[in-house]
């Protein structure tokens, strides 16, 4: 006997909770607000910059000042978290990466201005290599092409390290290589970094949804015709989904993160149901890309789907959402 048997019409009748928006508040099971979202934005160097991405309306690429404005704004509307990645120039890109870890680089230098105006806000550092190879992999390759792991693994420790120096509240290492996250926690305990938070990428997806967030950090042309299919997960696999936050959370893992989001709704489900740790969801650049075309042709609605997007990725367990929408978003939840 299921607990549906017995239920039949007109004894139920379920448009009757659905009738006026009073009664449809009240059975809401999902509820959006502006303590779910991360805003992720793209860092320049220099003074007063600001350049468009073109695949993604509406977004630019900015220097420190801009950012600064952005984190203001996101202090008045309420949204707890800023995810920061950079634009590295072609000179500073090398094959094995030195500059992620310099203590006076881009980041570094940013995560320390962010943090002396903006205290409250959280700073989420982005750990990969990709922004700073030459060849636009997140790791370490050797003649082969093949990214290796465990050399890879020191570097991104070093730079993780070097966030944390510089004030970042979360680490979020994007890279997909193992073992990363142990290697990771082991560095900032014995730097006195005990409160430093991981977020990992536990179940990151080998996506073409990526594109435009390449573009946006300039590593798309050195990628080329390469791919990310040795290290990011397969899009057909779900139940290693599960076997890669196991581990994630074993190596000390705070925080895990599923990406894309919206067409990857039944792995968030999955990893929220199998485990009690925070998943956080990411609603990439690709998703905003699409969401903007259909948008820009007519073919959809801006506010209201934006909204169902994101109500989705909550619904389906998302305990926040990194968003190119986060701002808009914010406002409107503030109307
Ligand atoms: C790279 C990284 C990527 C994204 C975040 N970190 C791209 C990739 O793996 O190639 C994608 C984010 C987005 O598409 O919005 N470490």
């Amino acid at each position: 006997m299921n607990k549906y048997n017995g239920i039949s019409f007109p004894a139920t009748r379920l448009r009757r909770t659905r009738r006026t928006s009073a009664l449809r508040k009240l059975v809401e099971e999902t509820t959006l607000s502006t303590n779910d979202l991360i805003y992720p934005v793209f860092l320049l160097d220099g003074k007063n910059k600001s350049s468009p991405i073109k695949s993604m309306p509406g977004i630019n690429r900015q220097s420190i000042d801009g950012i600064l404005k952005i984190a203001e704004k996101m202090m008045n509307l309420g949204i707890p978290a800023i995810a920061l990645f950079p634009v590295v120039k072609t000179n500073d890109k090398s094959l094995v990466a030195e500059e992620a870890f310099n203590s006076e680089g881009l980041i570094q230098r940013s995560i320390k201005k962010i943090k002396s105006e903006f205290p409250e806000l959280l700073i989420i550092s982005d750990v990969a290599l990709d922004p700073y190879t030459t060849h636009g992999q997140d790791g370490i390759i050797n003649s082969d092409n093949y990214v290796l792991n465990d050399v890879t693994v020191d570097t991104l420790t070093k730079q993780a390290l070097s966030h944390a120096e510089a004030g970042a509240d979360i680490i979020a290492p994007s890279d997909m290589m193992d073992g990363r996250v142990g290697a990771i926690r082991e560095a900032l305990e014995s730097n006195n970094f005990p409160n430093t938070l991981i977020l990992s990428y536990a179940a990151k997806y080998a996506s073409s949804f990526y594109g435009p967030f390449r573009d946006a950090v300039g590593s798309d042309a050195n990628l080329a015709a390469g791919n990310k299919y040795s290290y990011q997960m397969n899009p057909k696999n779900a139940l290693e989904s599960l076997r890669e936050v196991a581990m994630d959370i074993n190596e000390g893992a705070d925080l895990v993160m599923v990406k894309p989001a919206m067409p990857y709704l039944d792995i968030i489900y999955k990893v929220q149901k199998e485990f009690s740790v925070p998943v956080f969801a990411y609603q990439v650049s690709g998703e905003y890309a699409m969401l903007q075309a259909a948008v820009k042709a007519g073919y959809l609605e801006y506010k209201m789907s934006t909204l169902e997007s994101i109500t989705a990725i909550k619904r389906a367990g998302a305990s926040a959402i990194l968003s190119y929408h986060s701002l808009e978003i914010a406002q409107w939840l503030n109307e």
